[in-house]
């Protein structure tokens, strides 16, 4: 907690991801903002300037920015976007490497400084750079988790959404399994309007969503060409970190690990969760059908190769 008495949320990077999220959670006034980045004057830049808009957005939440990550101290939430981008034609596996030198670096000044926060990490490769943080930080694993699913699965339902001309209140879905092209949405568990996705939507353009789901960062680099999405994604993080702070108990998509739920161990893999004052209160088990247990479990396959190059490296 700030001195403030409100929330404190310390946003590791101050890039496209971390000062987007910073704008988001201050907008809302959800709790007091730290951007923590390494370039010099870049995280107190952005955050005067935000600072600066909040006599037109009326609020009067604390937003300030530093490269020295003693001042992460008393964050109830450190969300970590500190990383480098793909660009196109590199998958989101290539940057395995250097972020998780980055992320090492990052865990052991949280570990250092903020023990006691929540940890909602963002850099890619997902999954494997939350396995990172988690070995170094050791926090209870209720109280860290990766953002991705919420991402997959907004993507998801705006294109069902778009393709019905209906609004994208009213289409719930879910995506789960790593954050890549194994990532599993999941038709069967898709209403829109309360109708099951599969008896509104011929079962070839449901295929053509997912597989665009499953390409959905891609697609975004390929138009951007110098970085990855941000808008959606700090979106993301946002939802997550709110549920925590107002205790919501929403089930959202989360990468979580993993002690036996749909017969995963060991892992970050993205599955529902009920996210609260707690953090991570329960796995959501939904009742998978055996194809979907088995692609669930091949993308988490995935994600341990991806665990195995890390541990490889000898930064744990
Ligand atoms: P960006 O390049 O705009 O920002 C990254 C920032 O991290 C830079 O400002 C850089 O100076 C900073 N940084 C590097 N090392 C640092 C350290 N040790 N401490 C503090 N800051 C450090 O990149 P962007 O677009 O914000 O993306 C960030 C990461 O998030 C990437 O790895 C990207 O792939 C990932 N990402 C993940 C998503 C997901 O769904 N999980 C969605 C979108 C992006
Ligand atoms: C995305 O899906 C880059 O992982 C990020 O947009």
């Amino acid at each position: 907690m700030a001195i403030t008495g409100r929330p404190k949320v310390s946003v590791i990077g101050g890039g496209h991801v971390g000062s987007t999220l910073a704008m988001r959670i201050a907008e809302a006034a959800l709790a007091d903002v730290l951007l923590v980045d390494i370039v010099e004057g870049m995280p107190q830049g952005k955050t005067l300037d935000l600072s600066e808009s909040r006599p037109v957005v009326l609020n009067d939440v604390t937003i300030s920015g530093t490269n020295d990550y003693a001042d992460i101290a008393g964050s109830d939430i450190v969300i970590t976007t500190a990383g480098v981008p793909r660009k196109p034609g590199m998958s989101r596996d290539d940057l395995v490497e250097i972020n998780s030198k980055i992320a090492a670096s990052i865990a052991g000044n949280i570990k250092k400084y903020a023990a006691d926060a929540f940890i909602i990490q963002v850099a890619n490769p997902l999954d494997a750079i939350t396995y990172v943080i988690s070995e170094i930080t050791q926090v209870p694993k209720n109280k860290i988790m990766g953002m991705a699913g919420v991402l997959d699965s907004a993507r998801y339902r705006y294109f069902i959404a778009s393709a019905l001309g209906v609004s994208v209140k009213d289409v719930q879905g879910i995506v789960l399994g790593g954050h890549g092209d194994t990532m599993v949405p999941l038709p069967r568990f898709t209403w829109v309007g309360g109708a099951p996705l599969p008896d509104v939507m011929p079962a070839e353009q449901i295929e053509a969503i997912v597989e665009r789901t499953r390409k959905g960062g891609a697609e975004i680099v390929g138009l951007l060409k110098t970085g990855s999405a941000y808008y959606a994604p700090s979106a993301g993080a946002f939802e997550m970190a709110k549920a925590i702070i107002k205790d919501e108990k929403r089930i959202l998509p989360v990468a979580a690990h993993l002690n036996g739920e749909y017969g995963i161990s060991g892992l970050f893999v993205g599955v529902p969760a009920v996210l609260g004052k707690n953090g991570i209160e329960k796995i959501w088990q939904l009742p998978l059908s055996e194809s979907e247990l088995t692609a669930l479990r091949d993308s988490a396959q995935h994600v341990k190769a991806l665990v195995d190059k890390v541990n490889e490296l000898g930064i744990l």
